[in-house]
């Protein structure tokens, strides 16, 4: 009986190079749509952004860029890394938290970074720097910034592992890459009123105030299709960081995970990996 190869495999049953290169090209094709999407998105939105922020966390944001600061620890006279920016929140709680360091604030959404350069005053102007760039191919040189932080932005970049391998080259050995994000919400969390929010009252509340029930939804579906703590950890592992933990916060609606860059120092005295490290 004469079989036929299957669509991805070469009449002698190997796998079909040009299939497999038409299907990458495809997937790229998908990612860099996918990208400008998400920047239409947020340029939508910008106006309303920190206000919807505010408003739908009850204030809870302010308190977990702060934690997500102080975890990032960048040299006292350092250069940091705030990826996907937005309007600069985590940029200004890192140059609150440590007088001495500077901010690259990188963002691929202009009308974001416009709206937070609202807030650099007071000096702040001098120390964070925003820059249009996308987080797959950072405008920075090797082991550059000594620490890194994304909030809220990771589960927007597609794929993640190329922005997990560009933070690691962008830091210095031993620095740390914290990543804030919300919780998927498989698990039921508060007998399943997080699933209530994330489904109906964030959509609504989302219309109603920005007129935007789209971008919205993609929130909510995109904290979904998220990965949980153990297989983010994994990724990060895969990409190359040496020791990966985790911080659940309001019993895991929101989590902040920290990947550290294998140091100098490593093999003498490993750091135990943990909460009690953030
Ligand atoms: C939910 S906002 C978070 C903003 C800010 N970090 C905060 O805490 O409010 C997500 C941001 O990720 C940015 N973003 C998404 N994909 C990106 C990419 N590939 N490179 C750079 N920024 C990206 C969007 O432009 C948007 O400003």
């Amino acid at each position: 009986m004469q079989r036929s190869p299957a669509p991805h495999m070469d009449p002698h049953g190997q796998p079909d190079k040009m299939n497999e290169k038409d299907q990458m090209n495809e997937k790229d094709q998908r990612d860099v749509l996918h990208g400008r999407q998400v920047a239409a998105m947020f340029g939508r939105i910008a106006g309303w952004y920190d206000f919807l922020n505010h408003t739908l966390s009850l204030g809870l944001d302010i308190y977990w860029r702060w934690r997500l600061a102080r975890a990032a620890r960048p040299e006292p006279d350092g250069l940091a890394l705030d990826l996907a920016a937005g309007t600069l929140d985590v940029s200004v709680a890192l140059c609150r938290q440590y007088p001495g360091v500077r901010v690259a604030a990188v963002d691929f959404t202009l009308p974001m970074l416009e709206r937070g350069q609202r807030k650099l005053t007071g000096g702040l102007e001098r120390r964070i720097l925003p820059v249009q760039g996308d987080g797959r191919q950072l405008p920075l040189p090797d082991e550059s910034v000594s620490a890194a932080t994304i909030a809220f932005g990771i589960r927007n970049i597609r794929p993640r592992l190329a922005a997990h391998r560009e933070v690691l080259r962008a830091l210095k050995p031993g620095g740390r890459f914290c990543i804030l994000e919300f919780g998927t919400g498989r698990r039921k969390v508060w007998g399943g009123l997080y699933n209530f929010y994330l489904d109906k009252v964030l959509p609504g509340l989302g219309k109603l105030i920005s007129g935007d029930r789209a971008a919205y939804r993609y929130l909510a579906e995109t904290i979904r299709e998220f990965p949980d703590e153990r297989q983010l950890a994994r990724e990060l592992l895969d990409a190359g960081y040496a020791r990966v933990f985790h911080v659940a916060m309001l019993s895991g609606i929101v989590y902040l995970h920290v990947a550290e860059k294998a140091g100098a120092s490593d093999s003498a005295s490993p750091l135990p990996p943990g909460p009690e490290a953030v």
